[in-house]
């Protein structure tokens, strides 16, 4: 299931992105901005669990999000921001690293580098702010799979409906939260009217 965020905040934080005059750092805190907004949104129904903490009465129990059971996986580099976003919010949950490089005339991504804690009955959320094709989403979901999840949830920034359609069709099982679905894929399978590279817009690479 796909889930975009609709509120006007997350729309004026977009038009950022999109902005070319928004530099690396302005790109960069956007991104984490909009990652924590879809945090709130993804985990609106998690585990919870007690926790017990000293407070000014003494000795208290508390709700808190099972940290212990969460792993926010990221797809290098354009992910980290929304990685360093989610553990800022989260510190108790364990980082995953995924390094993925789509090649720009297949428009098929590769996978070389594969650094995962341990995923088995645990949720993962998967964090890359771009979906194109849907292709490194789908490689990394596949991956994801394999280590045995209790549930897999995805934060995405931007999205094209085809990459969308397709890893939905194929992930029937994996939530999607993403902030704005944007109009197309053009032939050369950029998201249309997307925001550039991610990766080269938040580390000034080109
Ligand atoms: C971008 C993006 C996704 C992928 C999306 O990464 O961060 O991982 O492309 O494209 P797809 O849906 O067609 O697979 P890129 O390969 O540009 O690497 P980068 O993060 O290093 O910039």
């Amino acid at each position: 299931m796909v889930y975009e965020l609709s509120n006007p905040v997350t729309k004026t934080l977009i038009m950022h992105l999109r902005d070319q005059s928004s530099d690396a750092l302005r790109f960069r805190h956007t991104v984490m901005e909009l990652t924590k907004q879809l945090m709130y949104e993804a985990l609106k129904e998690p585990v919870l669990t007690q926790k017990s903490i000293t407070t000014w009465r003494g000795k208290e129990s508390y709700e808190v999000i099972d940290e212990d059971n969460i792993v926010v996986a990221t797809v290098l580099r354009a992910g980290m921001p929304m990685l360093d976003s989610a553990v800022d919010l989260l510190p108790g949950v364990s980082a995953g690293f995924l390094a993925m490089k789509r090649d720009e005339t297949t428009h098929k991504s590769v996978l070389y580098y594969d650094r995962l804690p341990d995923c088995k009955g645990k949720t993962v959320i998967l964090v890359d702010p771009m979906v194109a094709t849907g292709g490194s989403m789908m490689d990394a979901i596949e991956l994801i799979k394999g280590r045995e999840p209790l549930k897999i949830i995805t934060l995405n920034i931007i999205g094209s409906p085809e990459g969308l359609e397709k890893v939905s069709k194929a992930y029937p099982e994996v939530d999607i939260y993403i902030a704005q679905i944007d109009e197309r894929l053009n032939s050369d399978k950029f998201i249309i009217p997307g925001l550039g590279d991610a990766g080269d817009r938040s580390y000034n690479t080109v």
